[in-house]
């Protein structure tokens, strides 16, 4: 589907009920799983990047550079290394990546690990307290640890709970992180990172399906994965994304684009993630919202939907159907509401029709339990709490893809 043929958002008809993932653009019934990976899905992705998350750029060829390795991090239990990944034209700057890996495989079948991908809000230093990981050049939001907006030694080790690197090792998970905004800084301007080498945006603002933020973060998780599969110690066929909030609802985008990752977590990542557009939820944020404070996440169109979500040609369930039959967890806290908790259940249960093409469960749950993690195919966990990540949602994330990334024997 060339995105010249589609129409502009006020010409679409409006739906209050969410269109079917197994309906067509053009209203016919997706006859089966042949039709769905044939057709559907290629019409979807190209409805998602239309209308909503902007464009991404063709994959770019990714060059790595392992500039520290430590052998002995975690008091032994894992290797560390530093990997620049230098893609793009000359002067491009490259994601600093962080690898950690176990140095004990924990199962007697599997030679290589699993792996946690992600992005981090606050940059690599502050996940471990190591004197010598890089600290991030790129523009950052002011926060601990952050002077005129660019990060400094101050803020070592401030974040090692929310990444739990040492949980992940013992559970024998390799992780593997960047700096959100070594792609894109978080402001809506064009200019750093890789992005302007990539995309070009005509004016002060994104163009109607110029690629936004969310998108752009997405594909440089895309550009992550291509240097993790070459990887001997970790083993291509579990590569598991988990974002929070923002970086959630990039993560959602890069496996619904990406069937090389094998299990999502995009961790209460609201709206313009797993949260519904036509949310029914009076605290959760909504589609006005979303793009009056971050106008730099999506592209130009989706702001035609602010008055109207109802006229969007899908919902996030088909986000979500993207990624079949692959396990997709959703966790959130009960007082986060702004990220709709209950909507991104229906989301996971408006899903599952896609999952069953695959004879795959989908969601197996009615109704959320608090405290109890839904552990089928599409996964759920609400607790108490807030807008957090801590060791006790990664319990949940390690469990989750324990039982649902089994090494092939
Ligand atoms: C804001 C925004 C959310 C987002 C969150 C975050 O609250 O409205 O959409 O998920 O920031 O990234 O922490």
């Amino acid at each position: 589907m060339s995105s010249t043929d589609l129409p502009v958002p006020a010409q679409l008809s409006v739906r209050a009920d969410w269109p079917d993932p197994l309906v067509s653009f053009d209203g016919r019934r997706v006859a089966g799983r042949e039709m769905w990976e044939r057709e559907r899905k290629p019409e979807l992705r190209a409805l998602f990047q239309h209308y909503m998350y902007g464009r991404m750029p063709s994959a770019s060829k990714v060059k790595a550079i392992v500039r520290r390795t430590d052998p002995q991090a975690l008091g032994g239990k894992a290797t560390l290394k530093e990997v620049s990944l230098a893609f793009g034209p000359e002067g491009c700057p490259p994601l600093e990546l962080l690898l950690v890996v176990p140095n004990k495989r924990s199962s007697s079948t599997a030679a290589a690990a699993p792996v946690f991908l992600g992005l981090n809000f606050t940059g690599n230093h502050t996940l471990l307290a190591d004197p010598e990981i890089k600290i991030p050049t790129a523009w950052m939001r002011q926060r601990e640890g952050v002077e005129d907006h660019h990060a400094t030694p101050k803020g070592r080790g401030l974040n090692v709970d929310t990444w739990a690197l040492e949980q992940s090792v013992d559970a024998g998970f390799a992780i593997a992180t960047f700096y959100y905004g070594d792609g894109l800084p978080d402001k809506p301007d064009y200019a750093d990172g890789s992005y302007p080498y990539f995309v070009k945006v005509d004016g002060a603002q994104l163009g109607p399906s110029d690629c936004g933020a969310i998108a752009y973060w997405a594909w440089t998780l895309h550009r992550a994965v291509d240097y993790l599969v070459t990887v001997p110690e970790i083993d291509r066929e579990r590569i598991a994304v988990f974002g929070h909030s923002r970086n959630g609802k990039a993560a959602l985008v890069a496996a619904a684009f990406d069937e090389r990752i094998a299990l999502a977590v995009p961790h209460q990542s609201g709206c313009g993630g797993a949260a519904p557009s036509r949310t029914q939820n009076p605290k959760a944020e909504t589609v006005k919202k979303i793009n009056d404070s971050f106008p730099h996440w999506f592209c130009g169109n989706f702001k035609a939907f602010n008055a109207e979500p109802a006229r969007l040609p899908f919902d996030q369930h088909a986000l979500v159907a993207l990624c079949a039959p692959r396990p997709v967890l959703f966790t959130n806290g009960l007082d986060d509401q702004w990220a709709d908790p209950p909507g991104q259940f229906e989301t996971l249960k408006a899903a599952t029709p896609v999952y069953a093409l695959y004879g795959a469960e989908g969601l197996a749950a009615a109704e959320p339990k608090l405290g109890e993690l839904v552990s089928s195919t599409l996964g759920y966990y609400l607790r108490e709490g807030v807008h957090v990540t801590d060791p006790g949602y990664w319990r949940i994330f390690l469990e989750f893809a324990a039982r649902r990334l089994k090494p092939k024997t």
